[in-house]
């Protein structure tokens, strides 16, 4: 197995961390890790060797483990007869995929099925990227989340709007509520109203969407009619919240745009907005992909892109854990979870 440095930019990650190299070794695979690969995510060199890895060119192993998709170079580099573990972004760049001479399987295609779970890296990433919105929001806001009541008079609790409560939105959520923000949040998905009550956050009804999910637990996209709806509706909530955390995706088309500027120009001065679908354009209308920026009412708009790479360690941990149980299954092309992960089989794009 090789894991190259990540070449992407501003990405810290590293497909496999030195603890889960460890145990390929001691399922006698050979791991060749490229030097300075988990640098950035706080393993050294010398944690790879000691865990029994070998320092060296890791594009000559027979499965090529990475995080973020190849770029041309590293696609020239894997050989017809490699097995690449990767994100691969199999539906935003589909053409990725064609360059690819092995064989592939992409990280985000693995079944959202129980057996799988393990191996959900979308799942693990977003844990990460839920939890780390709320520390974004919160250092932005000049504003306490907690409510305290001290001598020197009382302060009320945040309000926090979270959109979107898949896996990023419910983390985000149990974050807001360990500091102590008052928690709303909204889903299309009727199937989440319990999880969010469960985690001591209001969910916020809508009249007139229809249940909204589709195959695959995921959400379908909202017809304009529906979209202009949910917009009306949450404008109210949207203008009394200190924070709103978006994180609402439909998987293969940009993100729906749940924020107009106008509700923008409603919320108070010194609100946070942190927009975790900036990768796919982002949630709100006013959001620069990559950027921070206060707007001219005073309204701090975040929309960092890949926020676990800002948390690497961790973020690693959890991917190469991810990647270990999906090798585990032993590369068996008639099983359901390879199967759905297999993008490319031997340079030929499996059509899915
Ligand atoms: P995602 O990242 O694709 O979307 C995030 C959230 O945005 C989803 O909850 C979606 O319903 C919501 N959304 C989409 N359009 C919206 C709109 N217009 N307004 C408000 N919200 C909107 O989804 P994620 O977090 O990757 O997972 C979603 C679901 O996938 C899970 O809740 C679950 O059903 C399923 N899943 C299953 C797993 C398993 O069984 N192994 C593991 C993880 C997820």
């Amino acid at each position: 197995m090789g894991v190259p440095k990540e070449t992407a930019a501003g990405e810290r990650r590293v497909a496999l961390v030195p603890e889960v190299v460890r145990k390929l070794v001691q399922a006698e695979h050979e791991v060749t890790v490229e030097s300075g690969a988990g640098l950035q995510a706080g393993a050294a060199d010398d944690a790879y060797t000691a865990a029994g890895a070998t320092i060296g060119d890791p594009f000559a192993a027979e499965v090529i483990v990475k995080v973020a998709p190849p770029s041309d170079e590293e696609a020239a580099k894997l050989g017809p007869g490699t097995i690449l573990i990767s994100f691969l972004n199999p539906l935003g760049n589909p053409e990725g995929l064609a360059r690819l001479k092995g064989t592939a399987l992409a990280m985000e295609m693995i079944p959202r099925i129980s057996r799988a779970q393990s191996m959900d890296a979308l799942s693990s990433q977003a844990t990460v990227s839920g939890y780390k919105a709320v520390l974004i929001a919160a250092d932005q806001m000049d504003r306490f989340f907690p409510m305290f009541m001290t001598a020197a008079g009382t302060v009320p609790p945040a309000q926090v709007l979270v959109l979107g409560a898949g896996v990023a939105g419910l983390q985000a959520i149990a974050t807001a509520r360990r500091l102590g923000a008052v928690v709303t949040a909204f889903d299309i998905r009727s199937a989440v109203k319990e999880q969010i009550q469960s985690l001591g956050a209001r969910f916020f009804e809508v009249d007139g969407i229809g249940d909204a999910e589709a195959a695959g637990g995921y959400a379908r996209e909202l017809t304009p009619e529906e979209q202009q709806i949910q917009r009306e509706a949450l404008s109210v909530q949207m203008a009394r919240s200190d924070v709103i955390i978006t994180t609402a995706l439909v998987p293969g088309r940009p993100a729906p745009k749940l924020i107009p500027a106008d509700a923008v120009a409603n919320m108070k001065r010194g609100s946070v907005i942190v927009d975790l679908a900036a990768e796919a354009g982002g949630n709100a209308e006013v959001a620069r992909p990559g950027e921070t920026y206060t707007t001219d009412n005073g309204v701090i708009v975040a929309a960092p892109l890949n926020v676990p790479s800002s948390m690497a360690e961790h973020a690693s941990a959890l991917y190469s854990r991810n990647v270990l149980s999906l090798i585990e299954l032993g590369f068996d092309f008639d099983d359901e979870v390879i199967k759905g992960a297999c993008v490319v089989r031997d340079g030929k794009v499996v059509e899915g």
